[in-house]
């Protein structure tokens, strides 16, 4: 930069940096791979289509979660949404842990392409403030990879 004769600044050269993504994550959004999140598996990147830096390939046995620690203003049933990959031939399927409490058994039917993200939904009861949710894969193929965790208002 330099002052002009007219006393202006006049800039030769100015850069500018992005410092935020381009579309900031919805609220009630928590990443597989993310803290305090825990994923018994790898955190990977190799498949396109992920969202934040990662997501949680988990170990092929039963039993190998992926936990999310997801906070809840009120009390009730909220609905949660799973962002999943399942580039295998059959569905995987897991038991919700929620709080420590087994819940609703979801199945997670082949995408087609570990390319190929979508959402699951299902509802759980949720108490205020800190909660626990497990995806438990009952099956010795485990989860299929997991993205992040949705969590909507309990109502
Ligand atoms: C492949 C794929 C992994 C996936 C795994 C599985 O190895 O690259 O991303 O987790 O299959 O079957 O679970
Ligand atoms: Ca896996």
């Amino acid at each position: 930069m330099r002052a002009s004769g007219s006393g202006g600044v006049v800039a030769d050269q100015l850069s500018l940096g992005k410092t935020s993504p381009d579309t900031p994550p919805p609220p009630g959004r928590y990443e597989a791979e993310t803290a305090p999140a825990v994923c018994q598996g790898t955190i990977d990147t190799n498949w396109s289509g992920f969202s934040g830096s990662g997501f949680c390939n988990g170990n092929n046995a039963a039993g190998a979660y992926a936990q999310f620690t997801v906070n809840a203003s009120a009390a009730g049933t909220a609905t949660l949404g799973i962002r999943f990959a399942n580039g295998g031939s059959a569905a995987r399927t897991a038991t919700l842990v929620v709080n420590g409490s087994a819940g609703a058994t979801v199945s997670f039917e082949p995408t087609g392409a570990w390319t190929t993200w979508v959402t699951k939904t299902v509802t759980v009861p949720l108490n205020t403030g800190s909660n626990t949710i497990r995806c438990d894969p009952t099956t010795a193929t485990g989860l299929p990879n997991v993205g992040y965790l949705d969590v909507g208002a309990a109502a």
